[in-house]
């Protein structure tokens, strides 16, 4: 008998490269996940073509379409539900999440954002790392909770700031990181392995990581 998978809810609004990634490690088995389903608000999000190409269940449901934020936290909680999904990974999804979607999905909703958190929240912060003159940026993984960018750190990425970085640069360095971490953050879930203490996350069964970073190195 093939083990169950853990059925992912995937939303996001932009072109899905992170989508992408766990797709392909859906598909080679890397992680034990399936993607029941792909939510994007906006029609045009490149992650609709992404998750049709690779034959996974996808539908927009077009935040302009409803006239309070509830109302349409609903009907992606509808679809979510209805498709039998027991985490919601979001992935580049410009919405925040209300009150009634957190407690639908209790501790059961993840996002990525690409700073080294708690710096940068919010937009653009790339270009805020590179002109606050930040030594290393990276990207982390988190818990959603009622605030942007502000649950409890699930796994981080760093990844050093070079002198001649553009937001552009730094933004493809975090991103490769990022479609590691995400998976990486995936498949802990899908071995039961995330355990929250207070706002700390333990990993269960994860080694430590001793090694320092210096940049620019000594
Ligand atoms: C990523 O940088 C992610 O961290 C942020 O939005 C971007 C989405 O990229 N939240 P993509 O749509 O996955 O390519």
């Amino acid at each position: 008998m093939t083990p169950k998978k853990l059925r992912l809810g995937v939303l996001a609004s932009g072109g899905g490269t992170n989508l992408q990634s766990i797709i392909d490690n859906c598909q080679q088995q890397t992680i034990d996940a399936e993607i029941a389903v792909v939510i994007c608000n906006n029609p045009d999000a490149g992650a609709l073509a992404r998750a049709e190409k690779a034959g996974r269940p996808h539908l927009c449901i077009n935040h302009r379409d409803f006239k309070q934020r509830e109302d349409f936290d609903r009907a992606v909680v509808a679809a979510l539900q209805e498709a039998g999904v027991e985490l919601v990974v979001l992935a580049g999804f410009m919405r925040i999440i209300s009150a009634a979607f957190l407690e639908a999905f209790p501790q059961r909703i993840i996002n990525i954002h690409p700073s080294l958190l708690p710096a940068f929240p919010g937009l653009h912060v790339q270009k805020k790392a590179l002109e606050y003159g930040a030594r290393f940026s990276g990207c982390t993984v988190h818990f959603v909770d009622g605030g942007v960018d502000t649950g409890p750190i699930i796994i981080q990425a760093v990844v050093p700031v070079l002198d001649g970085d553009t937001e552009e640069s730094l933004s493809a360095r975090i991103l490769q990181q990022e479609h590691m971490i995400y998976s990486h953050a995936i498949q802990l879930f899908a071995e039961g392995r995330v355990q929250m203490n207070g706002r700390r996350v333990q990993i269960k069964g994860a080694q430590d990581n001793q090694s320092a970073l210096i940049n620019p190195p000594l």
